[in-house]
């Protein structure tokens, strides 16, 4: 049983986004003063295409309660078919993190545009909310046993 409560528990979410529209969109959420949880930890990517199963991997070994990929919308794509590719990547990780345990609905993929900073941080809290009914990273529990 974890010692966390769980109507206090804050997971930690690291985000990789986009340059292009994902970025622009958070700089909108931000201008705008739309507020969504605060502890994430934003990572620039120069599109979703870059997206590597090992950086979202080791995102969840680094302490993440839970990761995300935001990029352009299909079809909007800066260098053309890069979010289809981290698409693919994403659900190729979340199927390893079902066999590993851990659990695919862990890892989400969300598509903004640009001036969509509403939206960004919608997919912030979406992924916070379901974070939060699924508790901490059992990564975190073997971790923290390992160093007991
Ligand atoms: Fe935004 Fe490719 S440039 S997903």
């Amino acid at each position: 049983m974890s010692s966390i409560n769980e109507n206090t528990f804050e997971p930690e979410i690291t985000v990789f986004m986009c340059i292009y529209c994902a970025y622009m969109a958070a700089d909108t959420a931000g201008a705008l003063r739309i507020k969504y949880p605060g502890n994430v930890k934003l990572i620039k990517l120069p599109c979703t295409g870059k997206t590597d199963r090992r950086y979202l991997l080791e995102a969840f070994e680094q302490g993440a309660d839970g990761v995300c990929v935001v990029g352009c919308p299909i079809g909007n794509c800066h260098h053309v078919r890069g979010n289809e590719r981290g698409l693919a990547r994403v659900k190729h990780a979340k199927k390893i993190l079902d066999d590993i345990g851990l659990g695919g609905e862990r890892l989400q993929m969300y598509f903004v545009s640009g001036g969509m900073g509403n939206t960004f941080a919608n997919a912030i809290r979406d992924i916070t909310k379901r974070i939060q009914e699924l508790g901490p990273s059992p990564l975190k529990a073997t971790q923290s046993k390992k160093q007991e």
